[in-house]
């Protein structure tokens, strides 16, 4: 365990007569320290209780640290803001997956690794075919995530460091590839095979909207802007989604299994199927008079009875504005100015949105700011990606930090089963009765 042991304990008494227990408290390199309370139940017979892990570090991990209140996201140490903008989304995979950004060399021979893995088998395509055209591509693509392990005997020993390392890059590799064929699917058009001369992500717009009829030629504004949105993505500490994995993976499942538990968690609209779900939001709002409009959804959002949230808004650990939604906010600026489209009414009516909620006291007093979800629907619209597709590019995006968390776990020595308690407050023991006496 990387953590400083420090010279600070926590006492805990008791009123009920139970002998009070220090425990041990450990400081990290930056961010708040923990108190570790592994030996709580055994001195004292009593768990801890934190529903949705409010307060509680489920591990010790040097991938991603987010400062909530000061809005700030580390890869590794490097801001986001200067990942973003200095950094393709191949070397940021490269940063999270070693812990330091490449070197020219080091760069060139992880895209290559990469290209070369790009292909999947051909009976992949029987799977797809078992679909409803119309699946939702979430669906599609936890069934043929989860396939992948059949193919891949060669690289499931999770003991193995190279076989972690192969199943790591096969992923990576991978997701696009089936991202692009659930889209085709659902279309009716061909599959796209992946391209050697391509980049990574304009490999990726290319299987997604080239037909075999015509010539496709990517457009390098839009495949920047696409690249950037993976950037964003791709990590962000202990998620729902990532500690689905790491649940998963401490049970010794493969890596395939695992990211396609991960990828079945993402899809809830309270996590990364809230892209989805913020753009329909936006439609609802335009169909239903636009911006004029606006005043009496909010007054929906703050009624408790209506169960309506304004979706792309709020985040459990941010207390401030999610920079990735500012770099989100910047790249739908620039691609609709690429596109012509300056006077796109979706995003007028996102903005004007954020700028009421973030003058209303309800969302003032809540800290509830926009997260990465508001905006990339606008701008993945924009891209031509179908609206149902948004939150399989967030997974495709999101492979590369839950692979590394996974990776960082299975490497821990320290690592056991996730194996939480429970508060139970059902019924004491009691007998059958008869069926005869049953009421
Ligand atoms: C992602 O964890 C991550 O890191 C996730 C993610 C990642 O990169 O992996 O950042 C990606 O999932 C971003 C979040 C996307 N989800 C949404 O945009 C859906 C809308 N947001 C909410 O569902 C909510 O904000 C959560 C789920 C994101 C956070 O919920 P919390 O931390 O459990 O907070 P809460 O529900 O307890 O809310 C506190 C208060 C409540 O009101 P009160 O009970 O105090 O009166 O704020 C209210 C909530 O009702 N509230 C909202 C709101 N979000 C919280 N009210 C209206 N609209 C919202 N969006």
């Amino acid at each position: 365990m990387s953590t400083t042991p420090s010279d600070i304990k926590a006492t805990l008494s008791f009123s009920d007569g139970t002998p009070a227990i220090d425990l041990p408290v450990y400081k990290g390199s930056i961010g708040p320290d923990v108190v570790d309370i592994r030996a709580l139940y055994g001195k004292t017979g009593k768990f801890t209780y934190d529903p949705g892990f409010m307060s509680t570090a489920s591990c010790n991990s040097s991938i991603t640290y987010i400062d909530g209140d000061k809005g700030e996201l580390l890869y590794r140490g490097y801001p986001i803001e200067q990942l973003a903008v200095q950094c393709d989304f191949l070397e940021t995979c490269y940063l999270l997956l070693n812990g330091e950004l490449p070197n020219a060399g080091q760069k060139t021979e992880f895209v290559n690794l990469v290209t070369r893995h790009t292909m999947v088998h051909e009976q992949m395509q029987q799977f797809f075919r078992g679909f409803r055209r119309d699946a939702h591509p979430m669906a599609v693509l936890v069934g043929s995530v989860g396939a992948l392990s059949a193919f891949y005997h060669d690289s499931l020993d999770i003991n193995d460091a190279h076989h972690r390392e192969v199943s790591a890059i096969r992923l990576i590799a991978k997701l696009p590839t089936l991202v692009a064929m659930a889209y085709k699917y659902s279309i009716g058009q061909p599959f796209v095979y992946p391209r050697n001369d391509l980049s990574y992500t304009a490999n990726f717009m290319r299987m997604m909207f080239a037909v075999p009829a015509e010539d496709y030629k990517s457009n390098d504004v839009m495949v920047r802007a696409l690249d950037r949105i993976f950037i964003l993505h791709a990590d962000h500490e202990q998620n729902a989604s990532t500690s689905t994995v790491r649940l998963s993976g401490s049970s010794g499942a493969n890596p395939f299994a695992c990211i396609a538990a991960g990828i079945a968690c993402l899809w809830g609209p309270a996590h990364g199927g809230a892209n989805e779900a913020a753009l329909n939001m936006l439609f609802d709002i335009q169909r239903q008079g636009g911006a004029e409009r606006i005043g009496e959804f909010i007054t929906r959002v703050k009624d408790k009875n209506s169960d309506v949230k304004l979706m792309g808004f709020g985040h459990r650990v941010y207390k401030n504005y999610d920079p990735r939604a500012k770099l989100m906010r910047e790249t739908c600026h620039e691609v609709l100015s690429e596109l012509g489209l300056h006077d796109d009414p979706l995003f007028k009516l996102a903005m004007a949105l954020e700028k009421i909620a973030l003058e209303d006291d309800y969302f003032v007093k809540r800290k509830l700011y926009p997260n990465v979800d508001f905006y990339s629907g606008i701008v993945q619209r924009a891209l031509g990606i179908p609206v149902s597709l948004f939150t399989g590019i967030f997974a495709l995006a999101r492979t590369v930090g839950w692979i590394a968390q996974w990776n960082e776990m299975i490497s821990d020595p320290e690592q056991k089963i996730g194996r939480p308690r429970q508060l139970f407050v059902g019924s004491a023991r009691r007998d059958v009765p008869p069926l005869a006496a049953r009421k």
